[in-house]
């Protein structure tokens, strides 16, 4: 088999066969097919799309090319949860503890924050003494003891994938929905989860910024589940506004708490509902929509899902005393409010402007290695359809030094749309797919 035939059949529109996929994605792990080729390809992709049998046996080349892991020894159906990425996206770290007290074991494979999103290690990271090092074992035996972990990839998971979205950064091929929703999913099923539940976020702080492509990717990402044994099930989501009001990290973690204790912010607290449920539902732990929320609300209310956490904060190395008093975070040096340039009603804000403008007060990364500071970022006030005096505070700047706070607080005013009309409010969850 050569690599220029699979180009020249694909750049025909042709459909590649088990042997074809198979021969690309290993013989470009193994370096043996050359970044050219493969770019090459990548491109012709792009152009022709993939068809769903083909996503499937991509997902499955990628998915077998390093390790997986296998959770056979934790005990009970094992469910994972994954977001596409967004701004001030902490559902994990309320939505694993609500289903974990539950009986349902919850193991999560989670990245770091890139650009204008944030990821799931860091926020934890800000309390003292975290890791997400666990080896397989630590793993299986952290959710055995606890129900839940949250681990760092290991480097050799879909390392196929790995390559293969490193080239297509460089190369403009990311956003094709069959490449995506293949290489999401190779890692979901290399992690090794019996049941998958997806939150696919569409609009401006979003990676689909269009719901049709969002609403593709989450059919796309069901079929290959589903196709590979595995319950799944997808919720496509707004994220025209950042989720909750914090942007950053150990202010994410503050919010979390807040919203296990049931005092978080409303928008938070139903996705968790939502997300939740098909993690319930998806392990069988209860047949019915309406009593998988009821549980789940019965776990914040009665402090079980509050408890989980910090069980899980300290079987991971954490400082649990965080969870049970969150000043104990440290506050950023300069603290200052956007004032609204006008009244009216917020019409739209900029999503993406909020996750950059945390990223630039030092809360995120512009590039993979870059550090990070965990105690700045963002506090949103006014969301979609609140009214707003002149004056009053659009969003509130947790920064360590004044430049960079004033620089923010320029592009945070321009983020926003302010007018007179009234509009409607958001709606959060747009569909779910099962
Ligand atoms: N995230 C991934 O893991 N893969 C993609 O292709 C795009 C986003």
């Amino acid at each position: 088999m050569r690599m220029l035939d699979i180009i020249e059949k694909k750049k025909r529109g042709g459909i590649l066969n088990r042997e074809e996929i198979a021969f690309f994605v290993q013989g470009y792990t193994r370096d043996q097919v050359p970044d050219y080729q493969m770019a090459a390809l990548l491109m012709a992709i792009w152009f022709r799309g993939l068809e769903d049998r083909e996503v499937l046996d991509l997902t499955l080349e990628m998915a077998g090319s390093g390790e997986t892991l296998d959770l056979s020894d934790i005990r009970g159906v094992v469910v994972d949860k994954h977001s596409t990425g967004g701004v001030g996206d902490k559902t994990s770290l309320v939505v694993a503890p609500m289903v974990a007290s539950l009986g349902v074991p919850v193991a999560k494979m989670s990245g770091r924050g890139l650009g204008h999103t944030g990821g799931t290690i860091d926020k934890l990271e800000a309390i003292p003494g975290f890791s997400a090092a666990l080896d397989k074992k630590a793993m299986v035996d952290t959710i055995n003891r606890v129900h839940m972990a949250i681990a760092g990839q290991t480097a050799n998971l879909a390392p196929a994938d790995k390559k293969m979205y490193a080239l297509r950064d460089v190369t403009g091929t990311v956003d094709q929905t069959g490449l995506i929703a293949s290489s999401v999913m190779s890692k979901k099923i290399a992690s090794g989860a019996q049941v998958i539940v997806l939150d696919v976020k569409t609009g401006s702080g979003a990676f689909m910024k269009r719901e049709e492509d969002a609403l593709e990717l989450a059919a796309r990402m069901v079929s290959i589940g589903k196709g590979l044994g595995r319950t799944t099930a997808a919720l496509v989501t707004d994220m025209n506004q950042p989720l909750g009001e914090a942007v950053g990290n150990s202010l994410e973690v503050v919010e979390a708490i807040r919203t296990l204790q049931g005092k978080g912010p409303k928008d938070l607290y139903e996705l968790c509902l939502a997300l939740g449920s098909q993690m319930l539902l998806g392990a069988g732990r209860t047949g019915d929509p309406g009593e998988a929320k009821k549980l789940l609300q019965e776990a914040v209310a009665s402090g079980a899902a509050l408890a989980t956490f910090k069980a899980f904060v300290e079987a991971q190395g954490g400082d649990g005393a965080y969870v049970d008093n969150p000043g104990l975070f440290p506050e950023a040096r300069h603290v200052a409010e956007v004032p609204a340039p006008r009244s009216g009603y917020v019409q739209a804000i900029q999503t993406e402007e909020v996750g950059v403008s945390a990223m630039l007060l030092g809360g995120g990364r512009e590039t993979k290695d870059s550090p990070i500071d965990l105690a700045v970022g963002l506090l949103v006030r006014k969301k979609v359809g609140d009214f707003v005096e002149q004056g009053e505070p659009l969003v509130r700047i947790h920064a360590s030094g004044r430049e960079r706070l004033e620089a923010v607080a320029a592009r945070l005013t321009e983020a926003y749309t302010i007018g007179d009309a009234p509009v409607q409010r958001l709606q959060l969850v747009k569909k779910v797919l099962t």
